[in-house]
């Protein structure tokens, strides 16, 4: 089988060293890559890294090689067109059909779905030009990934930075395997909460679990390209952010359950993707707690924790607010499944089976997905993408 071909346009700016490493993932990954740097892009990284790291040789012009008419072809014979970072300049010369270098040609003649990871300062990313190029190019097709929040050049921080390569990346993998996904999830605010709470003993130990908050990076990263506005409440999964996805980090049940009720007050769904601890330690130990010699070790009192699942359930913070939750079971799963469904008085469930190769840090998963309604659909064994679309089918089905 041929190698997907991918052209990765750069335009020029600081994060075009960050597209170095989204050009390895996807050449190692098995594309054929192709760059298309603006000839400002070079300013920032030079033609022989380009080139170098792909394979394949690297111009800014329209002029060279021009019985091969590179303008027309590279465009024609991409598979995905991703640009990274994409400048303001780049953005509007997108938007407005202008054609002066190779890589605003080939946006031209690319008929493929085309990916843009913008990166500027947080003024220009705001100013309404920027916004109307932007809501233009996503009218047409084209997938604006949200830039991510943080450090910017020099010391300013804000909304601007491109986000980590390795989620960009995600989106090009989901847009080469899925082609642009319906934004069936525009203009809807949507919470998940992922991974696993750590519940403090003392300054150095805690109780926690397995969950490695895979699957609600899934969800978050599904809704993010279904157009969705997603806050995702992370608990402990040092992940990178995904692209376009606002994240807010968490340690225990109590912060977590604080920051799903201050998200879940606008959102349409909420989905509990995170294993919560149902117990936390009655004390903290403010110091390291210290093994006594001949002296057994004190007995570790638990209190129970909130239950956040049965809580937004029961007191929704919208009306018609569809809320989702997680069960891994070992046993008599959907028998356990319908009971805790009942229990938590949530819309849907998603029950796991616990296994070997299943659901703990591993990529894939199998479920089911209980409805309040009685409905019950199967999700094969597969990537847990899947089964996160899957969970937004459903969840949108509600919500319309
Ligand atoms: N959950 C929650 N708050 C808790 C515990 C769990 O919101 N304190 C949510 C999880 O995010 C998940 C669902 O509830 O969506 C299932 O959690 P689970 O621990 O399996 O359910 P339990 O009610 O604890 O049932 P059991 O311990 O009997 O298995």
């Amino acid at each position: 089988m041929d190698k997907p071909r991918v052209v990765l346009g750069v335009s020029g700016g600081i994060a075009a060293y960050k597209a170095c490493e989204l050009l390895r993932r996807l050449t190692e990954s098995g594309h054929d890559v192709r760059v298309v740097p603006t000839d400002s892009a070079l300013h920032f990284v030079g033609a022989a890294t380009w080139s170098a790291l792909s394979g394949n040789p690297v111009s800014t012009e329209v002029w060279d090689s021009v019985h091969e008419v590179p303008h027309v072809r590279i465009g024609q014979h991409a598979d995905l067109v991703v640009v990274a970072p994409a400048t303001a300049d780049m953005l509007a010369k997108a938007a407005h059909g202008l054609a002066d270098d190779l890589l605003t040609n080939t946006l031209l003649t690319a008929r493929c779905p085309v990916v843009f990871a913008p990166a500027m300062h947080t003024e220009m990313w705001e100013h309404p030009a920027t916004q109307e190029n932007v809501a233009t190019l996503r009218r047409r097709g084209a997938v604006v990934i949200e830039p991510a929040v943080g450090r910017l050049t020099g010391v300013d921080t804000g909304k601007g930075r491109l986000p980590d390569p390795a989620e960009i990346f995600e989106v090009c993998r989901r847009v080469l395997a899925r082609g642009v996904t319906e934004p069936d999830l525009t203009g809807r605010h949507v919470v998940v909460s992922a991974g696993g709470t750590r519940e403090p003993l003392d300054p150095v130990r805690f109780l926690g679990n397995r969950s490695s908050g895979k699957q609600g990076y899934a969800l978050a990263r599904t809704a993010a390209a279904r157009g969705a506005r997603v806050t995702l409440i992370a608990a402990n999964t040092g992940m990178p952010d995904p692209a376009g996805v606002d994240v807010v980090q968490v340690g225990t049940a109590v912060q977590l359950r604080e920051a799903v009720l201050k998200a879940a007050a606008d959102a349409d769904a909420v989905v509990m993707a995170a294993a919560v601890a149902d117990f936390r330690p009655a004390a903290y130990a403010a110091g390291k707690i210290k093994k006594k010699d001949g002296q057994d070790p004190e007995p570790i009192v638990l209190v129970r924790n909130p239950d956040i699942l049965a809580e937004i359930s029961a007191d929704r913070a919208r009306p018609g607010q569809v809320v989702v939750g997680f069960a891994a079971e070992t046993d008599d799963v959907l028998a356990n499944g319908r009971a805790k469904l009942a229990r938590k008085g949530c819309d849907l469930l998603v029950v796991n089976e616990v296994g070997e190769r299943k659901t703990f840090g591993s990529e894939e998963n199998e479920a089911v997905v209980l409805g309040a309604d009685g409905s019950e659909t199967p999700v094969p064994y597969g990537p847990k993408e899947a089964l996160a679309e899957t969970v937004w089918d459903l969840v949108a089905g509600r919500l319309s």
